[in-house]
């Protein structure tokens, strides 16, 4: 009934508005009337974001020792254009950013963590903080994870970087269906900070892989636990692990098998788990870092006189035996289908002083590998 009776009033209104009180057959001024206002222009947005490393490693399992936890970084910008049409970098006083799950081209998604990664039974004693699951070290979530708000999930503003970032989202490689996927993707959404519109999006692949392996040369009869006094666990991951704990109880007059779960960062320094650059640390101070360990180690390593590693070998038979690469496929771009990377690896050739020297330069200097390296 109101209804009816508001559009009868506003018929009245019109009509008596058309019809005017002048005769309508006289030439009038049509009234003046100022132009009409344009509707705001909505800025249209363009966000630019990216995971900060080529891949992203994480322990497929956390009971024995942790190598490195959940923990992706994703960075975003958004740009707005001034009154002169000229971009800009916008902050926070104008843009809210958020990250949520998106479906990959195809249907692949991965909205939650709480239960594909047993992450947050050992994260405690690893990390020696209180984690709610599905939280992750530096309080992010997924986006079905948050029990405060599921769904976008705020990124933070530097105002020293001048980006928006999110810093430790505990994401996995494994989607909603629990099928393995070491590339999924985040929806990296620019919000007006006052009207709460949507001003641009950008799907970004945040890259992570449980392809850390030991188990070539670690698992049990295998060439770093030949002879008797191994692990019989019946998971090769975790058979391995005991192994390389057993071994470097040997060598270094540690106890680490009797500390499980074993953080080997807390003793060998970690800049992936060192975002604030701070530097060793406590227990770490005075210890070899941990990257310099493994490849120094690894790369000196001789069996009947031949490297265990072999300088000139391909990628796939010297880092990823412990990087991801073989099955997660992380040198798919430009450089590797080239042929830079060989290139690359033949400018560098050895031609003087110890393999002992040679081999932790040679893969020091790896990381500069741009976005094929594998971390
Ligand atoms: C290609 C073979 C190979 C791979 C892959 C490999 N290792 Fe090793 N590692 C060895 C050998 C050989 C030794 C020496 C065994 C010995 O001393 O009897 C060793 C020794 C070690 C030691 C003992 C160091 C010491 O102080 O003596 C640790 C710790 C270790 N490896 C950790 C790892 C971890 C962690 C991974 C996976 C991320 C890994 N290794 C992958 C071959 C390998
Ligand atoms: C409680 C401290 C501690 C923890 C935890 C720890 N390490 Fe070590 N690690 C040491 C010490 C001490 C050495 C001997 C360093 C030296 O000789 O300068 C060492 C040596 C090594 C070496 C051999 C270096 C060499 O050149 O001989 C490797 C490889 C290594 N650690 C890997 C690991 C891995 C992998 C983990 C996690 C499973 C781990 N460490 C956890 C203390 C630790
Ligand atoms: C024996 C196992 C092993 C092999 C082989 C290996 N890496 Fe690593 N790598 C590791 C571990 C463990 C880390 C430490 C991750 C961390 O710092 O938390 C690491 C770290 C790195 C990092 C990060 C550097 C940093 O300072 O954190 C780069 C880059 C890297 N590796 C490149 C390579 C390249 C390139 C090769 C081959 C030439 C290679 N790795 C071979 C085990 C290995």
């Amino acid at each position: 009934m109101h209804i009816k009776g508001a559009i009868v009033l506003l018929l009245i209104i019109l009509i008596g508005c058309g019809g005017g009180d002048g005769d309508s057959s006289s030439v009038t001024q049509p009234p003046v009337v100022d132009p009409p206002t344009q509707p705001p222009v909505v800025e249209t947005a363009t966000v630019l974001a990216a995971n900060d490393l080529g891949m992203h490693c994480m322990d497929r399992e956390f009971s024995v020792f942790s190598i490195l936890p959940p923990f992706n970084v994703v960075n975003a910008q958004v740009l707005l254009r001034d009154s002169n049409g000229r971009p800009y970098v916008a902050d926070d006083a104008e843009v809210d950013v958020f990250y949520q799950a998106t479906a990959d081209a195809s249907g692949s998604i991965n909205t939650y963590s709480i239960g594909k990664t047993d992450f947050w039974t050992y994260a405690n004693a690893l990390f020696g903080v209180t984690l709610p699951d599905g939280q992750g070290l530096t309080g992010l979530y997924m986006p079905a994870d948050d029990p405060q708000v599921r769904g976008p999930q705020p990124m933070e503003y530097s105002l020293d970087k001048e980006w928006f970032a999110a810093e430790g989202i505990p994401i996995t490689p494994s989607d909603d269906t629990l099928t393995d996927n070491p590339y999924p993707l985040l929806r990296i959404s620019a919000v007006d900070a006052q009207s709460g519109q949507t001003l641009g999006n950008l799907d970004v692949v945040v890259p992570v892989a449980t392809e850390t392996d030991c188990q070539n040369c670690h698992r049990t009869d295998a060439m770093a636990a030949e002879g008797g006094g191994w692990s019989t666990n019946t998971d090769l991951e975790i058979q391995s692990k005991i192994n390389i704990l057993r071994l470097h109880d040997d060598e270094n007059n540690t106890s680490l098998e009797a500390s499980q779960p074993v953080l080997c960062a807390r003793c060998h320094y970690s800049p992936a788990l060192d975002l604030a650059g701070t530097g060793p640390a406590g227990d770490q101070v005075g210890k070899p870092v941990f990257s310099n360990v493994m490849h120094e180690f690894h790369g000196e390593l001789q069996e009947n006189g031949l490297p265990v590693f072999p300088p000139d070998d391909p990628v796939e038979n010297t880092c990823y035996q412990c990087h991801p690469g073989n099955i997660t496929q992380c040198q798919r771009g430009a450089m590797k289908t080239g042929g830079d990377i060989a290139r690359w690896k033949r400018g560098r050739r050895f031609t003087g002083a110890s393999a002992r020297a040679f081999a932790p330069r040679r893969w020091r200097s790896g990381s500069t590998v741009g976005s094929e390296t594998p971390i």
